[in-house]
């Protein structure tokens, strides 16, 4: 018995030497109780020791987990991280046209593929265009300092017609998402934002 659970602990970290990233500028969706409740406590413990790690390790955790619940938690939306975790004074408030900087830690890079995106949090549909698509190239080199900052330190702008779908915090999410090719790994992290209604004596103005 000392030795599965000696086991099952082992499972829990991390493996070495490989890479991650996070966004850190606005700030992004932490773990919290709503993601052990929904994802699991081993899911937690992956994504606590390293918020920075990958995705693909974490199907399993939660598959061993009675708590998974895996209509409330997407690994492949944010991780699993749960709107509900979120404090509120992170959540953004945007208005369509708004130039948005984001600051990404690169903590240790895996070059591959990466673009960052609208995502309606119910679909895990991407909404519209990309904001942002590195189709190769991205996150080069051994230490965060070969990165480009242009691809750590970059801005994206907000679209038009998200209005509607995206009003209420929590429908929809910025997400940035890469891929290292050569580590076949998938890293994902959030912004939540609802986008400002827009005065109706504003369109008004502008249509006469
Ligand atoms: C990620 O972890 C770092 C510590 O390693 C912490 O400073 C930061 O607040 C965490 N961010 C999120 C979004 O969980
Ligand atoms: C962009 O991100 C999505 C995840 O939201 C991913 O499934 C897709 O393959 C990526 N596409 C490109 C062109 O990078």
């Amino acid at each position: 018995m000392y030795v599965s659970a000696a086991a099952a602990l082992l499972a829990l970290l991390p493996p070495l030497a490989l890479s991650h990233g996070l966004i850190t500028t606005p700030p992004s969706r932490p773990a919290g109780p709503s993601l052990v409740a929904n994802c699991g406590a081993g899911v937690n413990t992956a994504i606590t020791q390293d918020n920075t790690s990958y995705v693909e390790q974490l199907p399993r955790l939660a598959a061993a987990d009675k708590a998974y619940n895996p209509a409330k938690c997407n690994l492949w939306l944010c991780k699993g991280l749960q709107f509900a975790d979120n404090p509120a004074a992170n959540i953004q408030t945007w208005r369509a046209g708004q130039t948005v900087p984001l600051k990404i830690w690169l903590r240790i890079p895996h070059e591959g593929i990466a673009n960052v995106s609208v995502v309606d949090t119910k679909s895990n549909a991407v909404v519209g265009e990309m904001l942002k698509v590195w189709d190769r190239g991205y996150a080069p080199g051994k230490s965060e300092k070969d990165v480009p900052l242009a691809q750590r330190e970059f801005s994206v702008t907000v679209p038009e017609g998200l209005e509607q779908k995206c009003a209420v915090a929590g429908d929809c999410v910025l997400q940035w998402w890469w891929f290292g090719t050569g580590a076949k790994q998938t890293y994902e992290s959030c912004v939540d934002f609802a986008i400002a209604a827009t005065s109706g004596y504003k369109e008004r103005a502008f249509t006469s």
